[in-house]
C-alpha cells in the first residue's frame, strides 16, 4: 500500500491539500437532523450541497468519538467509535461516502496526548500501581508532606497533577483532570495510537488534524518549568500563561513520534497530517521534519493571534514564506473553535478584509464555520455557560462557548438548525444573518466569500502561483499572486479610513475583479490606486 506521492511536488501536480480550501465543522453545531439540540452526523450530510455550492472541499470536524464530553469531545473514552449524540458508525460511512461523492475530503480530529478519564485504559491504567497499563499514563509519587511532582500549571487553569487517592500517586493532565494525558516513552501507547490511525485512514478518511501536536511529549526529567518575565499574574493565581511551558511542551522527542504519524499516514495514498501547533515560526517549522518526514501542514495560527495592524501582518507573512523549509507548504487559519470569531476581533467591515486576505495568500486556507457569513461571537449568560476553559476561570472572560454557537441557516424559530432548543443559544441578531438571506444578496459576506473561493478555484496563480509582496505601510498591504500566465494584486486597507497605494516606480494596470466596495468591480485602476477605509481589492494586471 506504500505510495508516497508528496515527495517530489515539483514535478507533479500540486496534491490536493495544497490546493483545497478546508472548512472547519464543530458537529456539535452544525445541524441536528434528529431534534435533540445538538448538531449531528446525518445533519452535516444535509448541509454538504450548501458546502459544495460554497466551494470549500476538504471537511474538518472536531472530535465525534463517545465521549464524556467534560471538554465537549476532546475527552475521548473510545478512538474507534462514534458518539451516540452524533450518530451511528453507519452514520459516519454514510458521511464518508456523500463526502467523497461530491469529491470533497474529510479529515477528523486525532487527540493523542490524553484520553478521557473514563476511557477503559485509563480507568485500568488507575484501578493499582502495578496494572499492565500503570506506565500508559504520567504517574509520579508525592513529594514531601504530599508535595505536587512539580510545578506544571493546566491549561484551563490550577494545577496540572491530580492525586489518585486509592494508589495515592498523582497523574499528569495539561487539560482538565478528565483528560489524562498519555505517556508516549511507552512504546505500546503508540501501538495502540497507530491502530486507532489504521482504523479510519482504512476506512477512508482523508487524514487528521492532531490535536495538541507540540504537547505529546514531556521532558523526561519532568523539570519546573521557568516563570515568564514580568508576568502579570501571580504565583497562586495558578493560570497557564505565567510559566513558559519549555518542559511540558516542544520536547525534542516530539519530533520523533510526529515522523511515526507521518508514516503510518504514507502508507495510504493520498492523505494529510496536520498539526494544532501554537508556537512562534521559528518552531513551527520544525515541525515540517527534516526531508519533511512529518507533519504536511503545521497549522499556522499567525492570523488568530497578531493584532490587526497592517505592518506587523506583513511582516508576519514574510518572515513565515521566509522561514518555510524547502517545499514546506504554506497555510492559513482564520478561525477555530478555540478563539474569538474572526468578526468579533475585527469587526464585519475588516472581517471582509480579513477574508480576502485568507483567500489570497499562498497556502491552505482553513476557514471556521459560520465566518462565511459574518457571524460574530454571540454574548451568553454566565448561567448558560458550558465551557470548562470559561467555568474555571470566570473572572478572565475567556469562555470558547460564544464561538462554538448553532450555525445560522434561516430565519425559522431555531435559525434552521433545529427542531427544538439549541444546546447554545442563537443571537437575536439570526433573523438577519443567516445562509438564507445571505445566499440572496449579491451584496453580502456569504455572496464575498463565494466569490473569493470561486477566484481562488479558478485561478492557478492563487492556489500555487508566486507570492510578492509589493507594499505595506500603517494603513494598508499590498502584494502579488502570479503563474506563468497570469498576474493579480491583492491590495487591503487594513485601517477605516481611506488610503493610497503608493508604490515606488510601479505601475499597476488592469482590472479590478473583486472589492468589498461592489461598485468598483469592473473598474480599470489608475495608477495610484486610492482606496476606502475597510475596501480590498483584487485586480488583474495586464502583464
Ligand atoms: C485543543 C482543542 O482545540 C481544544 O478545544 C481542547 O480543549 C484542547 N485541545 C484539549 O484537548
Amino acid at each position: 500500500m506504500e505510495t508516497i506521492t508528496d515527495n517530489n511536488p515539483a514535478d507533479i501536480d500540486h496534491l490536493w491539500w495544497q490546493t483545497c480550501v478546508i472548512y472547519q465543522i464543530y458537529p456539535r453545531s452544525f445541524q441536528d437532523a434528529n431534534g435533540d439540540g445538538i448538531g449531528d452526523l446525518k445533519g452535516i450530510v444535509q448541509r454538504l450541497d450548501y458546502l459544495q455550492w460554497l466551494g470549500v472541499d476538504c471537511v474538518w470536524l472536531s472530535p465525534i468519538y463517545p465521549s464524556p464530553m467534560a471538554d465537549f469531545g476532546y475527552d475521548i473514552s473510545d478512538y474507534q467509535g462514534v458518539h451516540p449524540l452524533f450518530g451511528t458508525m453507519e452514520d459516519f460511512d454514510e458521511l464518508l461516502e456523500q463526502v467523497h461523492r461530491r469529491g470533497m475530503k474529510l479529515i477528523l480530529d486525532l487527540v493523542p496526548n490524553h484520553t478521557s478519564d473514563q476511557h477503559p485504559w485509563f480507568l485500568e491504567s488507575r484501578s493499582s500501581r502495578d496494572s499492565p497499563k500503570r506506565d500508559w499514563y504520567i504517574w509520579q509519587e508525592p513529594g514531601e508532606n504530599g508535595a505536587l511532582p512539580n510545578n506544571w500549571l493546566s491549561v484551563f487553569g490550577g494545577h496540572a497533577w491530580e492525586l489518585d487517592p486509592a494508589t495515592r500517586q498523582y497523574y499528569y493532565h495539561a487539560f482538565l483532570k478528565q483528560q489524562p494525558d498519555l505517556n508516549w516513552r511507552n512504546p505500546e501507547v503508540h501501538e495502540a495510537m497507530t491502530d486507532v490511525m489504521h482504523f479510519w485512514l482504512r476506512k477512508g478518511v482523508d487524514g487528521f488534524r492532531v490535536d495538541v501536536m507540540w504537547h505529546i511529549i514531556k521532558d523526561a526529567q519532568l523539570r519546573n518549568n521557568p516563570v515568564v518575565a514580568n508576568s502579570p499574574f501571580d504565583e497562586n493565581d495558578l493560570i497557564y500563561e505565567y510559566h513558559d511551558p519549555a518542559y511540558s511542551t516542544d520536547q525534542p522527542e516530539v519530533h520523533e513520534i510526529v515522523r511515526m504519524m507521518r508514516r503510518t499516514t504514507n502508507q495510504y495514498d493520498d492523505r494529510v497530517l496536520i498539526g494544532e501547533i501554537y508556537l512562534p515560526i521559528h518552531k513551527l517549522i520544525t515541525y515540517y521534519g527534516a526531508d519533511k518526514s512529518e507533519a504536511h501542514l503545521p497549522f499556522n495560527f499567525q492570523l488568530l493571534a497578531l493584532p490587526w495592524d497592517s505592518e506587523q501582518i506583513a511582516r508576519a507573512v514574510e518572515e513565515y514564506e521566509g522561514a518555510l523549509p524547502m517545499d514546506g507548504w504554506p497555510n492559513w487559519v482564520l478561525g477555530n473553535h478555540d478563539r474569538p470569531r474572526i468578526a468579533s476581533r475585527v469587526g464585519r467591515s475588516q472581517a471582509r478584509v480579513a477574508a480576502m486576505l485568507l483567500l489570497t495568500l499562498r497556502g491552505t486556507p482553513t476557514l471556521y464555520y459560520g465566518d462565511e457569513i459574518g457571524m460574530r461571537d454571540v454574548p451568553i449568560p454566565q448561567d448558560e455557560l458550558v465551557d470548562p476553559q470559561g467555568l474555571y476561570m470566570p473572572d478572565r472572560n475567556v469562555s470558547r462557548d460564544p464561538a462554538r454557537t448553532p450555525m445560522q441557516w434561516n430565519t425559522d424559530e431555531f435559525a434552521g438548525f433545529s427542531g427544538s432548543k439549541p444546546w447554545l443559544r442563537l443571537p437575536r441578531s439570526f433573523r438577519r444573518v443567516n445562509v438564507e438571506l445571505q445566499k440572496e444578496d449579491p451584496d453580502s459576506m456569504l455572496s464575498f466569500y463565494h466569490s473569493l473561493i470561486t477566484l481562488r478555484k479558478r485561478q492557478p496563480a492563487f492556489q500555487t502561483g508566486k507570492y510578492t509582496p509589493v507594499y505595506s505601510d500603517k494603513q494598508l498591504l499590498a502584494f502579488i499572486r502570479e503563474n506563468d500566465t497570469d498576474r493579480f494584486l491583492v491590495v487591503l486597507n487594513l485601517s477605516h479610513r481611506p488610503c493610497y497605494l503608493l508604490p515606488k516606480n510601479e505601475t499597476f494596470d488592469g482590472e479590478i475583479i473583486i472589492s468589498t466596495e461592489a461598485e468598483r468591480i469592473g473598474l480599470r485602476t489608475e495608477n495610484n490606486l486610492l482606496l476606502s477605509g475597510d475596501e480590498g481589492l483584487i485586480v488583474k494586471l495586464e502583464r
